[in-house]
């Protein structure tokens, strides 16, 4: 509800019930939290084909992407890392409200930001997804070049290198991308979603 006393909340007659009856799914959100290069993107992306490929509608929320237009004007502080998780897990929540199955990747580096979005987007719709693989491997991917600009001293602030990852305590699910294959990866998750869903 608004704090600011020359606003109003509009209540809508629609309920979350009439739109899951509509859509014929019930909406959720999975979090993916992790390291820059440790597979949040390709995990989302690809999930986000197969479900479209079952007929389950979704969208993904992506870091990098969603910093080229929404979170255009924020940096990598910490004040804007946690700018940027608001804005994310507000629009995450509307998209549930809409009916859609979101998934949100960024790397959400602090604990708190993460409760934030949690309780934005609302408890019994947001699972954190833990995607992990050691600090020496994603730098060995390093598909931007990032982690070598910012061992060179060119980009300050680069988490895992000079900011903390908080790393979470008790995710609703773990993957360690660099033990655990792609597809593997993608059927736990699959499998989650067809049981919330039903
Ligand atoms: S978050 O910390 O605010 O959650 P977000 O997921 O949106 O970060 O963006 C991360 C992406 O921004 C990385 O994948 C990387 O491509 C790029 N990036 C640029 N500078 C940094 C930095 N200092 N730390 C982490 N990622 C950075």
């Amino acid at each position: 509800m608004p704090s600011e006393p020359n606003l109003t909340w509009h209540r809508t007659a629609v309920t979350p019930e009439m739109r899951a009856m509509l859509s014929e799914q019930r909406p959720l959100t999975l979090w993916f939290t992790g390291l820059s290069a440790a597979g949040k993107s390709t995990l989302a992306f690809s999930l986000e084909n197969l479900l479209v490929t079952n007929r389950i509608h979704c969208c993904v929320l992506d870091g990098d992407n969603i910093r080229h237009g929404l979170c255009r004007d924020l940096g990598f502080d910490g004040q804007s890392r946690t700018e940027n998780i608001r804005r994310v897990a507000e629009v995450a929540r509307l998209m549930n409200d809409a009916g859609l199955v979101v998934m949100a990747a960024f790397i959400s580096p602090y604990r708190r930001d993460r409760e934030l979005a949690r309780s934005i987007i609302g408890g019994e719709r947001f699972h954190e997804v833990h995607v992990s693989a050691p600090l020496y491997v994603c730098e060995s991917r390093d598909p931007k070049g990032l982690y070598k600009k910012a061992r060179r001293g060119e980009l300050s602030g680069f988490t895992g290198v000079d900011d903390p990852y908080e790393v979470p305590d008790c995710p609703d699910v773990y993957l360690d991308t660099s033990r655990t294959p792609l597809p593997d990866c993608l059927e736990r998750l699959a499998g989650l979603i067809t049981a919330r869903l039903n």
